[in-house]
């Protein structure tokens, strides 16, 4: 059938669909960027972003985790008070809310049903909002007053990777632009480091034979697995479980680097993988500590670092990329490792039992 296809000479969409991801976020610098270097975004955007004192990103499931890591661009980049909400707890639970906030639906599908609820919500209250995601003619982008397109092409692996590294670069462009509108200079060019990132991920894509190794020897046979980071390898931390667990039912769970002993080291057994992500440098020594407190319990340590702050023994180490955007780089092991850990537990990868594209009910 035409899925058979389009698939190519890939045995899953999800590998396809990690793979496209260079190409994607170069396609989406193209998009969004001018030849002269400045940022193309609708001027209504650019002012939406300008008047806004505060940033409401709202999202769920993997679009949650970029919208974390979007927290921390829009903060550090644009100097905008951000704060991100899961979409199907934010009207129970609803925090109080600044003069002129702008609200930030992330959908791959524009369709989830927990994140329409905020929007009509939101909407009804006069608030404005803008949507970004991958289906310009979804329901969250006509409802919304703006639409971000996040050009990832579609998307038919249910557990999501080319649209959470598209939603990132995204959202650095629209970090980027609103710095520059409001006339701040930067120390670093962002969207320059996007490009670098692209290359990083294709050097990681073309050494899946290492991730194949590293999922069959860590977790073809484990109950459960712990991710750990700190800073924004915390928040890749939570995608990394949260992609093992969709796609190879392991029981996995992303912790911050200093809270794992605060109850669940008590899990930690002999051979208890703990995967630690390792790229931030305020936190590099940090983490290692951390790595080191589990190690002493037994557990079984793969630890994902980059060029510069490796050490020996280190199970990948990442090309240097900027801290920034450290994490769309980061995620390519961590979705490997599931992809293969998946594959070699016999599981279907690319329709994992019980969970849907979209959810469109509440
Ligand atoms: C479903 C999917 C997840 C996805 C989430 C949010 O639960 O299985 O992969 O992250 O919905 O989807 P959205 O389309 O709003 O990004």
């Amino acid at each position: 059938d035409a899925s058979d296809i389009e698939k190519g000479t890939y045995d899953h969409f999800m590998l396809k669909e990690i793979d496209e991801q260079p190409i994607v976020i170069r396609n989406i610098i193209q998009k969004y960027q001018h030849e002269d270097g400045s940022t193309r975004l609708d001027a209504d955007i650019r002012a939406a972003m300008q008047q806004a004192d505060r940033i409401y990103v709202i999202a769920a499931g993997t679009s949650y985790h970029a919208g974390l890591v979007g927290k921390q661009l829009l903060e550090q980049v644009a100097n905008k008070p951000t704060e991100v909400h899961i979409a199907s707890e934010f009207l129970y639970n609803m925090p109080l809310l600044s003069q002129n906030p702008l609200f930030v639906f992330i959908s791959q599908s524009g369709e989830t049903a927990d994140s329409r609820g905020v929007l009509v919500d939101v909407k009804k209250k006069g608030h404005r909002t803008l949507t970004i995601t991958n289906v310009p003619g979804s329901t969250l982008s006509r409802e919304a007053d703006f639409t971000l397109h996040t050009f990832a092409g579609p998307e038919i692996a249910v557990a999501s990777t080319k649209a959470y590294t598209a939603q990132m670069a995204v959202l650095t462009l629209l970090a980027v632009d609103t710095a520059y509108a409001a006339g701040r200079t930067l120390d670093f060019d962002p969207i320059q480091e996007l490009g670098i990132a692209a290359n990083a991920m294709e050097a990681l894509c073309n050494q899946k034979d290492e991730f194949e190794k590293i999922a069959r020897d860590y977790l073809s046979v484990t109950r459960n697995a712990f991710f750990i980071g700190r800073a924004s390898d915390y928040y890749v931390a939570l995608e990394g479980a949260l992609k093992l667990k969709e796609i190879s039912y392991i029981q996995a769970e992303g912790f911050a680097g200093g809270e794992l002993k605060h109850g669940t080291i008590a899990l930690i057994e002999d051979g208890t993988p703990v995967i630690a992500l390792a790229t931030n440098e305020h936190v590099n020594l940090s983490i290692r500590g951390n790595v080191q407190e589990v190690v002493s319990r037994g557990a079984a340590a793969v630890i994902i670092s980059m060029e510069g702050l490796d050490q020996e023994g280190d199970a990948v180490v990442l090309p240097r990329v900027h801290e920034s955007i450290a994490p769309l780089v980061s995620v390519i092991p961590t979705q490997l490792i599931a992809y293969y850990a998946a594959l070699h537990r016999g599981c279907d990868v690319d329709k994992p039992r019980n969970l849907a594209k979209s959810v469109t009910v509440e």
